[in-house]
């Protein structure tokens, strides 16, 4: 069986070395090559996948994104509806992204930044800061692990997911009580997947719903936030303020007004990154499972996309 790897973000050589595990796994190869790819059976992907890859891939059994997002992958009509799609879940990357927000939540409750520009001009000022409710959407892996960490952390949590949840000191609301979820919080996070529903929901509309002064963190996808509803209501004084990570078009172009906006923090979707030598232990467990014909951990839902 031979493998092949798309990425564009990292060096293959890292997951070249790594996946060589086995005495049935035959040449390992990085997109784009001429070589014969007729026996390449799994196929490692960070994103987008090139317009007819698939087709040179006969006898391809398995797709795996390099990251938690799989929605470069979902929508994609070359991948046939029966190659089953896995994406990486990893301890690390459940780590970091709770590390993650929970530095933006308590920067932004510690008022981190005027404590900053306070230090600039030599202002001594032991600035008084408020207990927070914290509200988290998307209840997965990622936002599963984030809510039990703020609630441990003392903060005040609530998560919305599409199916009830129940999970220790966190108010959960399902997708029916969305308005309820919103309507106490003074931090809202994304950890949402992209999906025809999900995708431009952090709108206008939904984002009134939430206390004036709520501050937004969006942790999940650029497509989720309508940008000019997000600037709309903080001009309007409605949100407070907001720490972005991903952005419809990646790298943020150097016009979007984001990049200087005095209510806006941008990372560039560092949140949580996949690290080969950590992920690298999924992939190897699912490319033993399928020489061996066992099923895929952490397959996608197609008819749910995510
Ligand atoms: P996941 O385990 O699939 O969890 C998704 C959660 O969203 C589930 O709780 C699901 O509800 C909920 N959900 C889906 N559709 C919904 C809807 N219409 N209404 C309400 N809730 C809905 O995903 P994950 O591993 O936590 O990752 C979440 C996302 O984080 C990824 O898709 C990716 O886009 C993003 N991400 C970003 C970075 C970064 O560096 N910025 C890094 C990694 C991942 P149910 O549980 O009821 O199904
Ligand atoms: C990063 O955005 C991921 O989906 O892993």
């Amino acid at each position: 069986m031979d493998i092949l790897l798309s990425t564009s973000v990292w060096d293959p050589k890292e997951w070249i070395e790594g996946l060589d595990i086995s005495d049935q796994v035959g040449e390992i190869h990085a997109w784009p090559t001429d070589k014969d790819l007729s026996n390449v059976e799994a196929l490692f992907v960070w994103k987008p996948l090139a317009e007819g890859v698939v087709k040179r891939l006969p006898k391809l059994k398995w797709i795996s994104s390099l990251g938690a997002g799989v929605d470069h992958l979902v929508t994609d009509p070359q991948i046939p509806k029966n190659i089953p799609i896995t994406r990486i879940v990893d301890p690390n990357l459940t780590a970091d992204m709770a590390n993650y927000v929970m530095m933006g939540v308590i920067m932004y409750q510690r008022r981190f930044l005027e404590l900053q520009e306070n230090q600039q001009k030599k202002h001594w000022e032991r600035l008084a800061y408020k207990k927070l409710k914290v509200g988290v959407m998307g209840l997965g892996v990622l936002g599963g692990h984030l809510a039990k960490q703020l609630y441990s952390a003392g903060f005040e949590v609530a998560g919305y997911s599409r199916t009830q949840k129940q999970i220790e000191g966190v108010t959960c609301y399902d997708e029916n009580h969305l308005n309820a979820f919103l309507s106490e919080l003074d931090v809202l996070v994304n950890l949402l997947p992209i999906t025809p529903k999900t995708v431009g929901m952090l709108n206008y509309d939904l984002l009134r719903k939430t206390p004036k002064g709520c501050y937004l963190i969006n942790v999940a996808r650029g497509n989720h936030l309508v940008d000019n509803d997000l600037l709309k209501l903080l001009d309007e004084n409605h949100l407070s303020g907001a720490l972005l990570d991903v952005f419809h078009q990646e790298p943020l172009p150097r016009e979007h007004p984001f990049w200087t906006h005095e209510k806006v923090m941008v990372t560039p979707h560092v949140a949580s990154v996949t690290s080969p030598e950590s992920a690298l232990n999924l992939l190897k467990e699912n490319l033993q499972r399928l020489i061996d014909g066992k099923e895929l951990l952490h397959q996608v839902d197609k008819e749910i996309g995510y």
